[in-house]
């Protein structure tokens, strides 16, 4: 593991848009995995300037991202499918064809889990995975559980993660129970992994994930078995290092 400090959110943000970057030019049509939630905003925010400057071409990029609600349509605008339209992709000149999400109107859950799946692996698999982490451990939406679930597939949502996703809809009533996400499988094949993190609230979660025991109950501790995991975290989410 590599870890890189940063002294904010935006110098976080600016480095690891970096790393994306270097993805980007190196390898034109990579495949990038992507997160939402408010870690990545800058990230995205900076790539955008960056491909406003001229110095970014999406053109041949491929990208899948790490989950979706279950239940939500695109046009919902608590969507990651909009989440990502909003962020990043109507920004820049990615072609809406190469941009993979979980369709979270597919009622027949096994079979989009499946077909997600199988659509990564038709890309050749995830050049480099962006992950945000959660406060309880999770990394898309793998919950602490008693195994890393391997592929893509649907989860019931934790209290603590309902509660904490509801300042983003109009009552908790509202917040979705289920959702799509990669597997811990899924993730940990990405060649490459960028965790990235901000703020003392998640200053503990992230000692516990990377210097505490790997377990289940801290999904992204198995990143400390992936071969190629660069972390970029804030001062104050490294204050207990
Ligand atoms: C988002 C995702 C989640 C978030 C995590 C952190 O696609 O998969 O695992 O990365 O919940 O969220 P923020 O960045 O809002 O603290």
């Amino acid at each position: 593991m590599k870890l890189y400090r940063a002294k904010d959110y935006y110098d976080m943000s600016r480095k690891a848009a970096n790393i994306i970057s270097a993805q980007v030019i190196m390898k034109p049509n990579c495949v990038l995995g992507l997160a939402t939630g408010s870690t990545p905003v800058g990230i995205y925010k900076q790539l955008v300037e960056w491909y406003n400057k001229g110095d970014l071409d999406f053109s041949q990029v491929k990208t899948a991202n790490l989950d979706e609600y279950k239940g939500l349509a695109r046009d919902n605008d608590q969507s990651y499918y909009h989440f990502m339209h909003e962020n990043l992709f109507r920004h820049v000149n990615i072609k809406e064809i190469n941009t993979n999400i979980p369709d979270g109107t597919e009622p027949d859950a096994q079979k989009e889990a499946a077909r997600y799946e199988e659509a990564i692996q038709n890309l050749g698999g995830i050049d480099l995975q962006l992950l945000g982490l959660g406060h309880n451990g999770h990394i898309g939406f793998n919950e602490p559980s008693d195994i890393f679930p391997k592929d893509t597939h649907i989860v019931d949502l934790q209290e603590s993660t309902i509660e904490a996703n509801k300042r983003f809809f109009k009552s908790i009533d509202e917040v979705p129970r289920q959702a799509y996400t990669m597997g811990i499988g899924t993730i940990m094949r990405a060649k490459k992994i960028l965790l990235v993190v901000s703020g003392g609230d998640k200053a503990d979660i992230l000692q516990k994930a990377i210097k505490g025991p790997v377990t289940p109950r801290v999904p992204a501790s198995i990143l400390q078995l992936h071969p190629d995991v660069i972390i970029v975290a804030d001062e104050a989410a490294l204050s207990k290092f």
